[in-house]
């Protein structure tokens, strides 16, 4: 690996602790970290820590003349690969904005030409003040990236959003932060699915019982969008059949939208019969209501009792008409016996590839953007590390290209 800079910038946040953990994360794994404390940040954590950490020279203030470079703040902007702020405070986020430098870490932001990725961390009224999320929108219009901070219990005995993403989660966002830069650099280069038709299914569906009430699941749809995001990068022809959910559509990407497992079935079986590669990333619901009434469901006894009737298993019957030169990916989530479930669902739905995920694991799942997965083929397992899941989505479409080709070659020596 080319060693990438990172340079950090850490603000005065009772959470400057948690840039410890990114600092030695990022070292550990091969990239060169330069430090910006804040004089607020070097209050809370000393620059000693991270000087440690890094192996490197930490800086804290413009003029204090310990450094060899004699006009820091241009010099670390101009080596910066990626810019992060983590964590980053309400003051800072107002400085970026308004253009102001009046400390090292200000300046350097000005001077500075790479992409830049911030993870807030404030007090939660701080965070909703419409003057942060002003300036938030200003720098995202600007185009830096933000991790959105977390919610619950604040340091400051308040609870609400404003708690600093957990490190692997910044370190994930980072390291896909550089990659996409790798790929924007290579964009010369023909895309690896380029001339290929992907399909992937997202989303939960929606079963209606009448016109006001509906069966459903918690699937955010995430997983799916962020699969379609990737095809389209790697220069696949994208569809995208999305049940009801709240996301744009990726760029460069057809999305088709649909509300129930049928409508899903009968747009998957169209989507499938001209794609290399199909992916049913959705959270289908298994089971419908009997009768979808036509006029709203008045209540009437103590208890009810509602007869429901199986929807299709759309990955079964993929898996039964797929042709020899196409790629089935399918989703297991479980909450027990992960490997040997979801080998046994990967084999029993004739998939090529199966993505599998355990409910109860932290940075799994449903709303979150990145996620911890087993990839499994009928021959190799794979336990990967928490990524974004575009990241995961990148991995996947590249495993069938490869088990693509291997069908080829396979064809071609019979
Ligand atoms: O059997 P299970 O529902 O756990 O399998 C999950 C996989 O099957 C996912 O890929 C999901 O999209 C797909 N599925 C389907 N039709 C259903 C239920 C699940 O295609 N009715």
């Amino acid at each position: 690996m080319e060693k990438k800079t990172i340079v950090l910038g850490v603000t005065g946040s009772i959470s400057a602790f948690k840039a410890c953990s990114i600092v030695s994360s990022l070292t550990k794994k091969g990239y060169a970290v330069d430090v910006i404390l804040t004089r607020h940040a070097a209050a809370f954590v000393p620059p000693l820590t991270f000087a440690a950490l890094s192996h490197r020279d930490v800086y804290v203030d413009e003029f204090d003349g310990t450094h060899e470079a004699l006009i820091p703040h241009i010099e670390l902007a101009r080596r910066a690969d990626l810019f992060v702020i983590a964590p980053a405070d309400a003051n800072i986020l107002a400085k970026a904005a308004c253009g102001i430098g009046d400390d090292l870490l200000s300046s350097a932001l000005l001077a500075c030409m790479c992409p830049i990725l911030a993870a807030p961390a404030m007090n939660v009224h701080m965070y909703e003040n419409p003057a942060t999320q002003t300036n938030i929108a200003t720098l995202a219009k600007r185009g830096w990236s933000f991790i959105e901070p977390g919610e619950g219990m604040l340091a400051c005995a308040e609870t609400g959003k404003g708690r600093l993403a957990e490190p692997e989660e910044i370190v994930a966002h980072i390291e896909s932060a550089l990659h996409n830069q790798e790929e924007a650099s290579a964009a010369l280069e023909p895309l690896p699915l380029a001339g290929k038709r992907v399909v992937v299914s997202a989303g939960p569906t929606q079963e209606a019982l009448d016109p006001v009430r509906f069966l459903s699941n918690h699937s955010s749809g995430k997983q799916g969008f962020a699969i379609a995001t990737a095809a389209a990068k790697l220069g696949a022809d994208t569809v995208l059949v999305a049940g009801p959910v709240h996301l744009p559509t990726p760029e460069n990407v057809k999305r088709i939208d649909i509300v129930s497992a049928l409508d899903l079935e009968k747009a998957m079986k169209e989507q499938a019969e001209s794609a290399d590669f199909i992916i049913m990333a959705a959270a289908v619901a298994d089971y419908r209501f009997a009768t979808t009434h036509e006029q709203k469901m008045k209540k009437s006894g103590d208890t009810l009792t509602m007869e429901f009737v199986k929807s299709p298993d759309i990955l079964r019957g993929l898996g039964q008409t797929k042709r020899d030169d196409q790629v089935l990916c399918g989703f297991a989530m479980e909450t027990e016996n992960l490997d040997a479930n979801a080998r046994e669902k990967m084999l029993s739905k004739n998939c090529d590839l199966l993505v599998a995920n355990n409910l109860h694991t932290q940075g799994a799942g449903f709303m979150t953007d990145t996620n911890i997965v087993t990839l499994m083929t009928p021959d190799s397992l794979s336990h990967l590390p928490l990524q974004t899941k575009e990241e995961l989505g990148r991995k996947i479409l590249l495993t069938m290209l490869e088990i693509q080709k291997g069908k080829h070659d396979h064809a071609s020596v019979h």
